[in-house]
């Protein structure tokens, strides 16, 4: 039987009026929330309350990497089968026509997915994909499953999904921002840290460098009328202390003060490869096993080649003396790709992950400071030396680690389009 008009018209008001407060609630909750997890949590439970819909999977873009992973905590085996990229079909579909993908109505639109992801689709019993789009990308899309209600998406949850959609694509973009900017203020407080320490070590090694000169010359001059083994052996002892703290001074001021970049185009996986011959025999004495991985066709930057040559053996180094007491013994370097949220800049992101002991939370942030070691003949200069290198080179340089898992350093270096 047909609504009576009257009827029908409280049905419609009632429909504004619960739309207008969704709208409101959803533009209050959603900026407000921060971060990013709790902000996934918030749309899941909002697009249940428009409609129960048996399945949400949500994909974001993670810019670093250019890949969509999954937004959602739990995630769904379904979807480790496919990899979806800038260059996916079903990305295109969503970036060109700038609406939903309503899967029991576009069925010739289909036939443009590519077979993969038409079979996810079917597999996972998709029918709607909603784009989370800000202004010229896509920073991420919506795959909903059919309503557990068995009841078609009315053109009523549609726009109320629409309209929660475009608001939460916003709300994402704004965690990702936020994120990135207090990641920018963190290195920020570092690089100041450290440029103070730095002249404070600098002014420290010149004085010391003076008299150990003088001291090592007068030990050697003590050991050449030396004929008592026992004295000679302490002579030659004194001198290797000497060395030592020479090393360490060394490498203060070349911390305190690096030297001029000289640039060229260096290839990065060359770079490396060059640096595992160096620690070739380490390598194999500690039976390491070592994984390169590299995704990405032009890995060519302009740099110094032999100071990232030296950043890379630091952190390498690093890794493999991580490893010393662990049961499995990997090494991965890898090299990928990526762009700048703002899309302006193209970099390249070279990983070194090792399976070794990891960082305590606790230590994160004291191991960029000069001589913090926690090893026995450690100078504790090598991360600090090599983060003002990447920093020299406009790059940036982040560890990653969790106790017993291992550590994974990341550094980043601009690549000109
Ligand atoms: N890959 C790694 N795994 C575990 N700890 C690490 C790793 N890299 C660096 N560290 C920690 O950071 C500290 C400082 O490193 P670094 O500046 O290279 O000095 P050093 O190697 O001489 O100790 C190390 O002593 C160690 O505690
Ligand atoms: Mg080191």
């Amino acid at each position: 039987m047909p609504l009576s008009k009257s009827k029908r018209r409280r049905q419609i008001l009632a429909r504004q009026a619960f739309s207008h407060m969704l709208h409101v609630e959803f533009n209050r909750s959603l900026t407000l929330i921060a971060d990013r997890d709790l902000l996934v949590n918030n749309i899941e439970s909002k697009i249940l309350q428009i409609a129960p819909v048996n399945r949400i999977i949500i994909f974001l873009l993670n810019s670093e990497t250019e890949k969509y992973v999954y937004g959602s905590k739990q995630p769904d085996e379904l979807f480790d089968k496919i990899q979806f990229t800038l260059n996916s079909k079903l990305v295109n579909w969503l970036s060109v026509n700038e609406t939903y993908f309503h899967v029991s109505r576009l069925s010739n639109a289909m036939s443009y997915l590519s077979d993969n992801e038409q079979d996810l689709i079917r597999e996972a019993d998709i029918d709607l994909i909603f784009p989370l789009k800000v202004i010229n990308h896509l920073n991420g899309f919506v795959l909903l499953g059919k309503r557990s209600d068995r009841e078609k998406f009315s053109r009523y949850d549609i726009d109320l999904l629409k309209l929660l959609l475009d608001q939460a694509a916003f709300a994402l973009e704004n965690t990702a921002l936020y994120e990135e900017q207090s990641a920018r203020i963190k290195k920020m407080y570092r690089a100041d840290r450290l440029a103070i320490l730095g002249q404070l070590a600098a002014g420290a090694a010149h004085e010391i460098r003076n008299p150990l000169t003088a001291i090592r010359s007068t030990i050697q001059y003590l050991g050449k009328g030396m004929h008592d083994a026992d004295k000679l052996e302490m002579i030659n002892e004194l001198m290797e202390e000497v060395d030592r703290i020479n090393k360490i001074v060394q490498g203060l001021l070349s911390f305190a003060k690096p030297s001029e970049l000289e640039k060229s185009k260096v290839d990065i996986v060359q770079l490396l490869q060059q640096t595992l011959v160096l620690l070739n025999n380490t390598i194999i004495q500690k039976q390491i096993d070592v994984d390169l991985n590299i995704s990405v066709k032009n890995t060519v930057v302009t740099a110094d080649a032999s100071q990232l040559k030296q950043v890379f053996l630091n952190v390498i180094l690093n890794a493999v003396e991580a490893m010393e007491n662990s049961m499995e013994k990997k090494l991965t370097l890898g090299v990928e790709s990526g762009r700048s949220l703002d899309y302006q800049s193209r970099y390249l992101l070279i990983s070194v992950t090792d399976s070794g002991k990891g960082i305590e939370p606790n230590d994160i942030e004291n191991i960029f400071i000069p001589f913090y070691t926690t090893k026995k003949d450690g100078t504790g200069l090598g991360l600090p030396i090599s983060y003002g290198i990447v920093n020299q080179h406009g790059g940036e340089l982040e560890i990653n680690s969790a106790p017993g898992k291992g550590v994974t350093v990341v550094i980043k270096l601009m690549q000109t389009l």
